[in-house]
């Protein structure tokens, strides 16, 4: 039996931004993940932060590697009836951009600092039920290597995805689940090609939607619209380059291809827009895709997973050095605001960028008529780009 101020599910970018929060605010924690070291860094997820969690990430002390090795960029270009359009983020937000720097590295960078000097940090910890929200003292029941073992807490904290078992800890009768599916799927694609741009490239076409990021200098992140149900070993390399070519053309340069590389990893992921209401009960919370999923078109879910994290740190430690619950109570409330906010995004941007395979041609004109709305007011840029870029946190 183990105990300690705050129980963390979940060794993700949520989980181990929360820990490393803590441990500069002086609050002990203990995180549990299910998986190894090696997988938790290799999973390939997402690559855009926001500006807040590129300066929460610094102030935390996890901003060294990402400050040298991560990419800022000022823009994206939008694609659509084969032209081009880029949105100029500091012009269109009064100075606000982003950084491309990959899940996997933030990660590593986390869990290189809590091994060194923060709680303890288990892998293989597979946590199977949370009990007592509505105690003193929930309680955190967990297998490691076969033995079952129980963590008691002052606080748990969720942030085991969404297949993970905390949000069970809210009884059914209390909490509400908002759902939507998508009729599409990425094929996520990494390859040993540089970069097709020097900025991200979000594109619309007949053929459906596709988005050229990158890890690197030499390293593409590539995305393309699939229908769901697609088995990525029907998807060769070539036939993934030349649908690329193809959703990427542009008239004005009609023998324009990309460079092509070795794809050194290819999965595809279904698409969810997913909230639990509400993201607290008794003392238990939830924090980042254990509490809610977006789509990724607008490159927020890790953001939003940081920025609930970053409300929850600041509360715990309010309860610290005063005693006051105030900012615990407000947590769910102040999280949801911000959470409804990127839902819309999400949605809004893979719902006018997507070929939806029930689509009519009048669809595809509104779409298209929206891209050109984009491309050519900066009221409508602006109000993507201050999406996009993130809003400040709460203060
Ligand atoms: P997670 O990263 O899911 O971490 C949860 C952790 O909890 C995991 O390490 C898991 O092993 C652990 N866990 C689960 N159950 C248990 C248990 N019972 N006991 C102990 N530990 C447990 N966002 C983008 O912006 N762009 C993208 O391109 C993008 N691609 C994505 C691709 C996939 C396949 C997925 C699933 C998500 C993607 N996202 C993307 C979203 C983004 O990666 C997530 O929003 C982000 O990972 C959320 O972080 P988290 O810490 O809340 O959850
Ligand atoms: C990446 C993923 C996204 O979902 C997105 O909108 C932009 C970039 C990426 O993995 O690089």
């Amino acid at each position: 039996m183990m105990h300690t101020t705050v129980g963390i599910v979940g060794g993700g970018p949520a989980g181990l931004l929360l820990a490393r929060l803590l441990h500069n605010a002086g609050i002990d924690s203990v995180v549990l993940e299910l998986r190894d070291r090696a997988y938790v860094e290799q999973r390939q997820r997402a690559g855009i932060l926001e500006q807040a969690t590129v300066e929460a990430l610094r102030a935390a002390g996890a901003g060294e590697r990402m400050d040298a090795e991560g990419i800022p960029h000022h823009g994206i270009e939008l694609r659509f009836g084969r032209r081009s359009h880029r949105l100029d983020f500091p012009s269109l937000t009064g100075g606000r951009s982003v950084m491309v720097y990959a899940q996997t590295e933030v990660v590593k960078d986390l869990i290189a600092l809590q091994l060194a000097d923060g709680g303890p940090l288990l892998f293989g910890a597979e946590v199977t039920s949370v009990e007592g929200a509505q105690s003193d003292s929930p309680v955190v029941e967990f297998v490691q290597e076969g033995r079952a073992q129980t963590l008691t807490c002052d606080y748990v904290v969720g942030c085991d995805g969404f297949h993970g078992v905390t949000r069970d800890a809210v009884p059914e009768d209390v909490r509400t689940t908002y759902e939507r599916t998508h009729p599409y799927s990425w094929l996520g694609v990494l390859a040993e090609a540089p970069p097709v741009y020097d900025e991200l490239v979000y594109a619309h076409s007949d053929r459906g939607f596709a988005l050229a990021s990158m890890r690197s200098p030499t390293v593409s992140r590539l995305y393309l619209q699939v229908p769901n149900g697609t088995d990525p070993a029907d998807w060769s390399a070539e036939r993934i380059w030349d649908e690329l070519d193809t959703r990427l053309a542009l008239d004005r340069d009609p023998g324009w291809k990309l460079e092509r590389g070795p794809v050194t990893s290819k999965a595809v992921l279904p698409m969810r827009s997913h909230v639990t209401e509400p993201m607290r009960y008794g003392r238990v919370f939830l924090a980042g895709d254990a509490a809610h999923i977006v789509p990724p078109t607008g490159a927020k879910g890790l953001n939003l997973a940081a920025a609930d994290v970053i409300v929850l740190a600041r509360a715990l430690a309010r309860w610290r050095e005063t005693g006051s619950a105030e900012l615990l109570d407000a947590y769910s409330d102040t999280c949801l605001r911000r959470v409804w906010r990127a839902e819309h995004f999400s949605s809004f941007m893979t719902a006018t960028l997507h070929t939806d395979p029930a689509q009519s041609p009048f669809d595809t004109r509104l779409q298209l008529s929206q891209l050109e709305r984009i491309a050519t007011s900066p009221h409508a840029a602006a109000e993507l780009a201050e999406n996009y870029t993130g809003l400040p946190l709460p203060r």
